[in-house]
């Protein structure tokens, strides 16, 4: 009998990658603060990490992976940790764009942009026009993002258009909302991954994560690594989904 150490990684099945996986980024922070650096130092590491793990996903064979990397809440924290990370958002983009054909990747952006600066503003339509280009893995950042926003969002475009006369109050479906939300075209996820070691959803995807699988992992954003995402969605494929039904 062959000896498996406990933290070995389990084969992944192929056939089930999980076609969409969404990431809550959380604990860079705390990653620097261990090292005796600044938290800057982990919001540059996580991006690292960022980018590492999405090549390994695209070369899985996950078609969506969408990423928090900024919160309607995360303004509340000192005006240079935010400029910090803006800025690093900026460094990726000006990155992604160079690369994006090469690595066919796509990005959209998910959140309420009308706040982020002209130049950020320009980097975004640029990548999103090349994403009509490209085919591959769909990235999508959230970026201002909410999950009670962009339901707000959703419910004040179906006022307007009942305002309009274009709806009526009682011939509004679950389909409509979800065509007036930011992920609007896109399966919900299956797999949802938390690194950092809080058990919460800190306002992400609250209406496209009803039926997805959830993992919750100590590891901090920055250690994540193709071990720590092949262990989650092995944990994933070992789940029952059963929707409601037996
Ligand atoms: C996540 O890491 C990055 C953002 C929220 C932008 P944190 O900065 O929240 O790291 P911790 O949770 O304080 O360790
Ligand atoms: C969630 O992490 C937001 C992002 C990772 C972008 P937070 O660190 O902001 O969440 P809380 O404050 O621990 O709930
Ligand atoms: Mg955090």
């Amino acid at each position: 009998m062959l000896f498996r150490n406990k933290k070995s990684v389990p084969e992944l099945d192929k056939r089930n990658i999980p076609a969409h996986i969404a990431v809550i980024m959380d604990g860079n922070g705390r990653w620097a603060q261990k090292r005796g650096l600044p938290r800057t130092a982990g919001h540059s590491a996580g991006s690292e990490t960022f980018q590492r793990v999405a090549e390994y996903l695209s070369d899985l064979g996950v078609q969506y992976f969408t990423v928090y990397a900024f919160s309607t809440e995360n303004w509340k924290r000192p005006p240079e940790e935010v400029g910090e990370i803006m800025r690093l958002l900026e460094k990726y983009l000006h990155k992604a764009i160079r690369e994006m054909r090469e690595r066919n990747i796509r990005l959209r952006f998910f959140g309420d942009l009308s706040p982020l600066s002209d130049g950020m503003k320009a980097l975004i339509e640029e990548a999103n026009a090349i994403s009509e280009t490209t085919s591959g893995m769909l990235v999508n950042v959230c970026l201002n993002y909410g999950g009670r926003a962009e339901l707000t969002r959703a419910a004040r475009l179906i006022a307007e258009d009942c305002k309009a006369g274009k709806l009526s109050p009682e011939d509004i479906t679950e389909d409509m909302i979800s065509r007036r939300l930011y992920s609007n075209g896109i399966p919900d996820p299956d797999l949802m991954i938390r690194p950092g070691g809080e058990v919460r959803l800190s306002n992400f995807l609250l209406w496209q994560n009803a039926y997805t699988e959830f993992y919750f992992t100590d590891v901090l954003w920055p250690d994540m690594d193709e071990r720590q995402f092949d262990l989650a969605i092995a944990a994933f494929q070992q789940r029952k989904r059963r929707y409601g039904g037996i």
